[in-house]
């Protein structure tokens, strides 16, 4: 015999062995997992999964694997990657079950990702079960992800406070719940460009650059609420003093500093330095050197 002829036969040999597979690693999960005995599962036919690979059992297995030993022995065997609650398999074979059709896209950078590494799944936003995906539903996806981030939770009831709450910003508007390749993962290259895709007429370019806000909103700014108005980081004069120092005209007259010369300072004493130097972000004004206009 030839070396191809060899080959072919082998070639033969493997597709037989493989359609029997196929015959065979398709058990009716359906016999036992009925629509009356099982009505939540079956609400993955209501789904777009519901169709895969062909739907019935055969959509089951696209997410479940073949299973073959599970439908057997249902109650020793676990089936080949099962998301609980009796028997979990490992955090990757459980991802893997998606990423095989859903790597690219938003989910591209979900390796690696915090979320990942603190071994939370596909399904721990998502319900596959359930024929509005909470994680997909505007109005339930917020409680999905405060019902672990507690103190984010809490700063969205704080008195200064983006509308996250009342449904006019929402988590997924700056964040990407899958993993970005920024801190935070943010959407937007960095955190600058994310709030400017709200807040544009913060972008400039300004004639006078106010530097601390060309660089990080976050100097000042809180991102989901904060105590102060406006989302600010810390009050007031005090605000500004971190970088402008107390002495060259303060607005408070409590240190010997703030009364050189023993006077007060007309500009200052009791003001707050947003009263005249109100373009705080930048100013196009020309003679708006000093942020005043
Ligand atoms: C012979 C009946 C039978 C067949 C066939 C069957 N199952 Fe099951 N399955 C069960 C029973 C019973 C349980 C509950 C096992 C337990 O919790 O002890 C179960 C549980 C499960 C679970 C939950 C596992 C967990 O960790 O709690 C999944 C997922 C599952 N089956 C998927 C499938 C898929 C997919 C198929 C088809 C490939 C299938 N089953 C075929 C009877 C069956
Ligand atoms: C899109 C992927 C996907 C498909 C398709 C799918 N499942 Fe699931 N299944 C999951 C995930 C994820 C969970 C974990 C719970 C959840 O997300 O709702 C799960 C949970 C289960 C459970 C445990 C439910 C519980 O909480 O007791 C059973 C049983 C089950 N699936 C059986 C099936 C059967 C039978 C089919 C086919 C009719 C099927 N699954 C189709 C992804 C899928
Ligand atoms: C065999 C391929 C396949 C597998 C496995 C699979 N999906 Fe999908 N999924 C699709 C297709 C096809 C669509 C519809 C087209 C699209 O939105 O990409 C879809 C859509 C979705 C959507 C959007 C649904 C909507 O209504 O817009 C989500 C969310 C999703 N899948 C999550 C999951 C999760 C979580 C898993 C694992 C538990 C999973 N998928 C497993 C093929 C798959
Ligand atoms: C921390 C919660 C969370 C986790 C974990 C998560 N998702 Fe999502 N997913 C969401 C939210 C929220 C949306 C809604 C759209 C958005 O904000 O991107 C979404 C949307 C989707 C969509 C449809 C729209 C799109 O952006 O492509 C798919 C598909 C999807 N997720 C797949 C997955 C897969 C696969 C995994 C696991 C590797 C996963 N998700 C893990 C929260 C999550
Ligand atoms: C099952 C629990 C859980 C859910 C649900 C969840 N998260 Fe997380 N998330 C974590 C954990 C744990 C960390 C890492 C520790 C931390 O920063 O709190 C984290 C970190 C983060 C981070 C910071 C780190 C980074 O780079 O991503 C962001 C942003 C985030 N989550 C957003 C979300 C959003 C948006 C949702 C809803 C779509 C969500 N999370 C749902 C558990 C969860
Ligand atoms: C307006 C944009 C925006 C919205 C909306 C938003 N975030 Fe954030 N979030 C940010 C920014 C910006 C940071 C980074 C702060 C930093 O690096 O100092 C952040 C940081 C985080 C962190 C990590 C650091 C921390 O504060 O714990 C988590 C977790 C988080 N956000 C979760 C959420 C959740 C959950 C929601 C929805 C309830 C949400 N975010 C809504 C902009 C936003
Ligand atoms: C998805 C859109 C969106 C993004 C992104 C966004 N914001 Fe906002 N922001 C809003 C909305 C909506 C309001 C409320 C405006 C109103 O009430 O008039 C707001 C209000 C504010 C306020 C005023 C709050 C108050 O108490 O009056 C500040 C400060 C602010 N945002 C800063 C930021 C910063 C800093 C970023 C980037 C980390 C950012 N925003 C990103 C939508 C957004
Ligand atoms: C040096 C501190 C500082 C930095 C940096 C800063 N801000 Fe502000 N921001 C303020 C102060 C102070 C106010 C309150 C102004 C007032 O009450 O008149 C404010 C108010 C706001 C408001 C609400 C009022 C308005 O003018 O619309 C928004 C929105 C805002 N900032 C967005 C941003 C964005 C976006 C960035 C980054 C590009 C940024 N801020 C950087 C100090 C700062
Ligand atoms: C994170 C540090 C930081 C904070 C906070 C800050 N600034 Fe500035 N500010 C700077 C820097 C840096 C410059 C540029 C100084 C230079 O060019 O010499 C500047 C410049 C200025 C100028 C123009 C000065 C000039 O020489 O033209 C004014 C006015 C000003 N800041 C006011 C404020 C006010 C008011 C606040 C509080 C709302 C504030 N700054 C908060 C860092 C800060
Ligand atoms: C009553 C109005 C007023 C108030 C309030 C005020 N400033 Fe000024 N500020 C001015 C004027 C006017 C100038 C320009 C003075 C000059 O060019 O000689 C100035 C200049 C500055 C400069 C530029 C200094 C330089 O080197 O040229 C900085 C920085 C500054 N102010 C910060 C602050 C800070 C921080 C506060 C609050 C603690 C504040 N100002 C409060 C009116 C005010």
């Amino acid at each position: 015999m030839t070396l191809r002829a060899t080959l072919l036969l082998l070639a033969l040999g493997l597709s037989a062995l493989c359609t029997g597979a196929n015959e065979q690693s398709q058990p009716d999960c359906l016999a036992c997992h009925t629509a009356t005995a099982d009505v939540a599962v079956h609400a993955v036919f209501h789904t777009v999964h519901g169709a895969l690979d062909g739907g019935g059992a055969a959509a089951c297995s696209a997410c479940h694997g073949a299973s073959e030993a599970h439908a057997r022995r249902p109650t020793d065997a676990a089936p080949q990657v099962s998301f609980g609650p009796r028997w979990q398999a490992e955090a990757e074979a459980r991802d893997g079950a998606c990423l095989g059709c859903h790597a690219g896209g938003s989910a591209l950078h979900w390796a690696g990702s915090e979320h990942q590494q603190e071994g939370l799944d596909c399904a721990s936003c998502h319900r596959s079960h359930r024929q509005q995906d909470p994680a997909l539903n505007e109005s339930e996806s917020q409680a999905v992800c405060v019902s672990c981030h507690s103190r984010v939770r809490a700063e969205l009831l704080l008195p200064s406070r983006h509308p996250i709450a009342e449904g006019k910003t929402a988590c997924g508007d700056c964040h990407n719940p899958h993993g970005a390749l920024t801190g935070a993962s943010l959407r937007e290259p960095s955190l600058n460009e994310q709030c400017f895709t709200c807040h544009q007429d913060k972008r400039g370019p300004f004639l006078w650059e106010h530097p601390p806000a060309a660089e990080d909103c976050g100097l000042c700014h809180r991102p989901h609420g904060a105590v102060h108005d406006r989302l600010l980081t810390v009050r007031g004069p005090a605000l500004c003093q971190q970088c402008h120092a107390a002495a060259f005209h303060p607005s408070l007259p409590y240190g010997s500093e703030g009364l050189a010369g023993g006077g007060a300072n007309r500009n200052l004493l009791g003001k707050n330095c947003l009263n005249c130097h109100s373009r705080i972000h930048g100013s196009n004004h020309p003679s708006g050197a000093r942020l005043a206009r």
